[in-house]
């Protein structure tokens, strides 16, 4: 079979398309992302690889038997909502391309393509869960006690999707079986079109977490309602995303953003009762990243109590600081010698991986250097050059699982 990274891209190119939001929202378990991973079943089966779904909802896709210390590539199939065709699905066609690729050369030794669920966090806020919940650094309980927007907790739409929410939870053997794990992404900057190259070794994952700061006041009516008298948590969440900039501006290298404020009830006419917005933080010392949040948490409760309200900040998830394997960053960098190591600000499932598996990433190149959004692109050619990057890559990981079996 000759299929090529664009090809496979361009069967999924309709899935998912905002109509409202413009790009794809494809959040986990909805009927996009739940066709995705038909596709992706359906690819994988037709090149005669075993697939199956673990308790967590991992897809797994093995070229051979399943069998410990294995080569795994792979990444997501669900999306931010209104985001780029790539975030995601480039790594698991890359990965099918590349494994094609390795048939071709005669490879062999154990591998296998994993598909994460809910790598985004875009319907149950916790990014990562299907490599938390495999790897135990989330409790299952947590997990299936999460709910979407529309109240849904994790453990309904899983059952709802086929599978069992009591088998949920850190998987030992699906662990053991990942000797390596290589993700293979978009870039989400410009780092590769800064130097010139098609693709480049991840180095490390800036530590990152989201908090939520929910601001209640007193609702009311907004047309009998005299400014003088009014509780309005809306005013104070606005003064509190501008604080949370100008806190952020004056850390170097800190990223702090509130992408998502939600007004409860949420009416035209109605002052609202509750704000809750969300902290998206970020900066490569963790500490830093500690103290601004308690910062941030400090003049939140200030700025609301000023408009006679009162903020409470939760965190939701925290993930310090990655620096991927470095004995397996030499080695990617001697099958790839020209291709620059970059870090990236982006959190991934080879970053939550890293404490129990060696773990490594390839980024693509990315001419817009923007993601999350529609216009998130690679290039035809960067897409093929990538997936042949990934396999020269994974054939020489090979190497050491022919010599364990
Ligand atoms: C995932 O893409 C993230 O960095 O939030
Ligand atoms: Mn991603
Ligand atoms: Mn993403």
């Amino acid at each position: 079979m000759t299929e090529t990274v664009s090809g496979l891209m361009a069967q999924i190119a309709d899935i998912g398309r905002d109509p409202v939001r413009g790009g794809y929202s494809r959040p986990v378990h909805s009927a996009a992302e739940t066709t995705l991973r038909e596709w992706f079943v359906g690819a994988a089966s037709s090149r005669g690889l075993e697939v199956e779904t673990d308790r967590n909802g991992i897809i797994w896709a093995w070229d051979g038997d399943p069998a410990d210390g294995a080569v795994v590539t792979g990444s997501h199939l669900d999306s931010v909502p209104g985001g780029g065709a790539f975030d995601g699905p480039l790594g698991v066609a890359s990965a099918l391309v590349a494994f094609d690729q390795l048939r071709d050369r005669g490879a062999t030794g154990a591998r296998a393509i994993a598909v994460f669920p809910e790598e985004e966090g875009s319907r149950f806020g916790i990014a990562c869960l299907g490599s938390r919940l495999l790897s135990g650094a989330i409790a299952p309980e947590k997990a299936l006690a999460l709910r979407d927007p529309d109240g849904l907790t994790l453990a309904e739409v899983a059952r709802a999707n086929g599978l069992d929410p009591t088998r949920f939870g850190r998987d030992p053997a699906a662990l053991r079986r990942i000797g390596t794990f290589l993700e293979l992404h978009v870039e989400q900057g410009r780092g590769l079109v800064d130097l010139n190259q098609p693709v480049a070794i991840g180095s490390s994952i800036l530590g990152h977490g989201r908090w939520r700061i929910s601001i209640a006041g007193e609702g009311n009516h907004a047309g009998t309602t005299l400014m003088a008298d009014r509780h309005d948590p809306m005013v104070a969440a606005a003064h509190v995303v501008c604080m949370v900039r100008s806190v952020a501006s004056g850390i170097p290298d800190a990223r702090a953003t509130v992408g998502r404020l939600v007004p409860v009830p949420g009416g035209t006419n109605v002052i609202a009762s509750r704000v809750d917005l969300w902290l998206d933080l970020r900066h490569p010392e963790d500490g830093l990243t500690r103290y601004l949040v308690d910062e941030i948490g400090t003049r939140a409760r200030e700025l609301a109590a000023e408009e006679g309200c009162t903020a409470l900040v939760s965190e939701e998830s925290f993930s310090p600081t990655v620096d991927f394997d470095p004995a397996l960053r030499d080695r990617l960098s001697a099958v790839l010698p020209e291709a620059p190591v970059l870090g990236t600000g982006a959190g991934h499932d080879a970053g939550v991986l890293k404490d129990h598996v060696a773990t490594g990433m390839l980024f693509v190149r990315n001419p817009t250097g923007v993601s999350h959004a529609p216009s998130e692109y690679v290039e035809d050619p960067d897409a093929e050059t990538g997936a042949a990057a990934l396999a020269d890559c994974l054939e020489d990981l090979l190497k050491d699982t022919d010599r364990k079996h």
